[in-house]
């Protein structure tokens, strides 16, 4: 779907305001802290339901006021229009409506707006905890594939009961509590040995398309590598609970696992979390959400609408006209706070936002 308008009530820092965007590309300019980002932000929730900068709900409505609601309107498949509608509410559940029809559940959302996010916190990909590069190989597994967004859910349903079992056996299973581990240890393999596996494959079907980006945006100066870091060895996941069992119960804890994988991400050879410099690291992180969008084009052939917050603030000239070469076809939205925009940088509407008042300046 392509985004046409997009219309406020207390969102954010907007009590009421409505946006056109372009088919191409919009730029939404402005001055740091005057609210570009939090229209971005409008229309990546309508995407995914969520924020993209890992805001909760509640801050995403206008400070003393009870809902927000955000309207988006635009094309779908063979050019039928459609609107999205949906309301954050702070005292009771939020609703969302596609053509008037309410949609009960979450999943039935994904997939009729999609979008690939750039944003600043997207360093935290290549510099953050393992935890961070989970969620971005489950995220692209679910965008990939709704099917498969649906393992890590079932995993850490089963871990937390796995846990809960561990911390009552008090460091020895017998009797009842051996025969239940038992019967958790068999879910907790099957759907490990599933996840990992998946991830496996994707990760390996975009590590190409990683180092051909991060060639692109850096302009050839260093090779990127990713390779999947499992916690346990080749035998099956059932295998290595059998041998780690004696050490979970010690430490009541489930100590293998696809929660405790990791994706190591490398620049010239070396550890790229501990080892580039933060240019490096940006372009990396640039490098890893293109190379789901691809995935997601090829698997669901769908053009996804790129949102870019803020992403050329820490790139130099020639790296920002790079990526802008890098990004596929289709919509494109993005923020910048610099007055002058990139030189190859020509959007096809322009919004102006200031003090808190976004309005629609015409071509660029
Ligand atoms: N829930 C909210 N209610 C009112 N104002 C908010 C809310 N959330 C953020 N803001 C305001 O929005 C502004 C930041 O907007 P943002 O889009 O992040 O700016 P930028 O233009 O730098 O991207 C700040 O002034 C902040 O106080
Ligand atoms: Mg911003």
């Amino acid at each position: 779907m392509r985004v046409g308008s997009i219309s406020l009530l207390d969102f954010r820092s907007y009590s009421e305001t409505e946006l056109e965007f372009a088919e191409g590309l919009t730029a939404i300019v402005g001055p740091n802290g005057h609210g570009k980002t939090n229209l971005l932000e409008a229309v990546g929730y309508v995407a995914g339901l969520g924020s993209f900068r890992g805001a909760a709900d509640a801050a995403l409505i206008r400070d003393g006021t009870p809902a927000a609601v955000i309207r988006c309107s635009g094309q779908g498949a063979a050019g039928r229009a459609v609107l999205i509608e949906v309301e954050l509410a702070r005292t009771r559940p939020n609703r969302v409506r596609v053509n008037q029809q309410p949609v009960a559940r979450r999943r039935d959302l994904l997939g009729v707006l999609t979008a690939t996010a750039f944003s600043p916190e997207d360093l935290e990909l290549v510099k953050g905890e393992p935890s961070v590069r989970r969620r971005w190989m489950d995220d692209a597994l679910a965008a990939v594939r709704p099917s498969w967004g649906a393992l890590r859910g079932e995993l850490d349903r089963i871990l937390r009961q796995r846990n809960t079992l561990l911390r009552q056996a008090q460091g020895r299973a017998v009797g009842d509590v051996a025969v239940t581990l038992d019967v958790w240890d068999a879910k907790l393999a099957a759907v490990g040995d599933e996840l990992r596996a998946r991830r496996r494959d994707l990760l390996e079907a975009m590590t190409p398309e990683i180092a051909r980006h991060y060639r692109g945006i850096s302009q050839g100066q260093d090779d990127a590598g990713v390779r999947y870091e499992s916690s346990w060895g080749d035998e099956s996941l059932a295998d290595a609970l059998a041998a780690s069992r004696r050490e979970d119960l010690r430490r009541a804890a489930s100590t293998v696992g696809p929660h405790r994988d990791d994706v190591v991400c490398e620049i010239g050879g070396l550890p790229a979390r501990s080892h580039a410099s933060q240019g490096e690291q940006r372009s990396l992180a640039l490098a890893l959400r293109l190379a789901v969008d691809g995935e997601v084009r090829r698997w669901r052939g769908i053009e996804p609408v790129m949102l870019l917050d803020d992403v050329f603030s820490e790139l130099d000239a020639g790296r920002a006209a790079a990526l802008l070469e890098a990004l596929p076809s289709g919509q494109r939205i993005l923020t910048t706070a610099s007055p002058v925009l990139p030189a190859k940088i020509r959007p096809d509407q322009l919004i102006r936002v200031l003090d808190g008042a976004a309005r629609t300046a015409g071509d660029g």
